[in-house]
């Protein structure tokens, strides 16, 4: 059986596990820095195991000797921004957690694939391949998955057509200048912008856009964990499957889009060796003009972590 370590037993960690688990994907370790929180949920967990008839196992440490021999290493560890903490102090203290997630793991699992869910999430992929001195190919952020199912949940409501029908394709960091395609993505193969009226279109992407804060002014005391944790399941399933399903994911840039030195949510093409191969969109000027935006964007953040950590 395979093995996946998850760092952070919280929301999305602990939901990770759990839509692993119901799929026998492979044996599951939940770190966390709380006492006894991660022994209790994987424990919770693995006693479900034989009503729903799964045989892997599930064990929770505060320790990352329990991580020794894992295929791939998912990072949700980190804080959300308080009142009071400033994006730089955000950025330095996630920094460092996943900074040391990273070392820890790679001690007891040099091989392991990088699943990198943390926020800023194109940011701390790109510090955890630069502090573990990791190639390039074994780093991917999970984003797109999630934008890109927000938003053919709103397509699906929009028109009642399966889920199943829909394929939308949102590139770019993860943030509110996220880029939606709207010719790439479609219903059955009939692009969306000639399925749904062009203001019904514009809300959808607006609201896939701001997904993140809809679900935060909802819960009010976090953030969105299902969604989040089913996109770092479907990365997990590609790899360990060597599925070579293409998604878009956060990826290092190294010329692809004319970007470089820094992460990006492109499509890749996933596999058992982690990033097999990037793809190229021919983009229109206004999805580039969105594009060079979003990457602007991120770049920024990059260089803002660049100034304040030594990598
Ligand atoms: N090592 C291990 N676990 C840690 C560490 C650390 N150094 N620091 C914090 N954690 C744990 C917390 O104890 C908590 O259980 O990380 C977990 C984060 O879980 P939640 O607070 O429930 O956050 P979640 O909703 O799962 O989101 C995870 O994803 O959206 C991003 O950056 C955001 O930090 C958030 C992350």
């Amino acid at each position: 059986m395979a093995k996946v370590s998850i760092i952070g037993a919280g929301m999305t960690g602990a939901t990770t596990a759990h839509w692993l688990a119901e799929r026998e994907l492979a044996d599951i370790v939940l770190v966390d820095v709380l006492e006894g929180m991660p022994q209790g949920k994987a424990l919770d967990m693995f006693e479900a195991m034989p009503i729903i008839g799964k045989d892997v196992s599930i064990v929770g440490s505060n320790d990352y000797a329990a991580t020794a021999g894992s295929d791939i290493i998912v990072i949700t560890a980190g804080l959300p921004r308080k009142p009071g903490m400033s994006r730089d102090d955000l950025l330095t203290i996630n920094a460092d957690i996943v900074g040391k997630a990273t070392l820890e793991t790679l001690k007891y699992s040099p091989d392991a694939i990088f699943v990198i869910l943390t926020n800023p999430l194109d940011t701390m992929a790109y510090h955890a391949m630069k502090v573990g001195k990791l190639p390039a190919h074994r780093v991917i952020g999970q984003a797109g998955i999630l934008d890109s199912a927000r938003m053919r949940a709103f397509v699906a409501l929009e028109t009642g057509v399966s889920v199943e029908n829909i394929n939308c394709f949102v590139l770019g960091g993860h943030g509110d200048e996220m880029v939606p395609l709207t010719k790439a993505s479609n219903i059955a193969g009939i692009p969306l912008c000639d399925y749904i009226p062009a203001e019904k279109l514009e809300a959808i992407v607006n609201r896939t856009r701001k997904g993140g804060g809809e679900i935060v002014n909802l819960l009010k005391t976090g953030s969105a964990f299902y969604a989040p944790s089913a996109a770092i399941a479907q990365m997990v399933e590609a790899i360990l499957k060597d599925k070579h399903l293409i998604v878009p994911c956060a990826a290092y840039m190294n010329g692809e889009y004319g970007l470089t030195d820094m992460f990006f949510g492109v499509p890749v093409q996933l596999g058992r060796k982690g990033i097999e191969r990037i793809l190229e969109y021919k983009l229109d000027a206004d999805d580039k003009v969105a594009f060079d935006k979003s990457a602007a964007s991120v770049k920024e953040t990059i260089e803002a972590l660049k100034g304040l950590v030594k990598l």
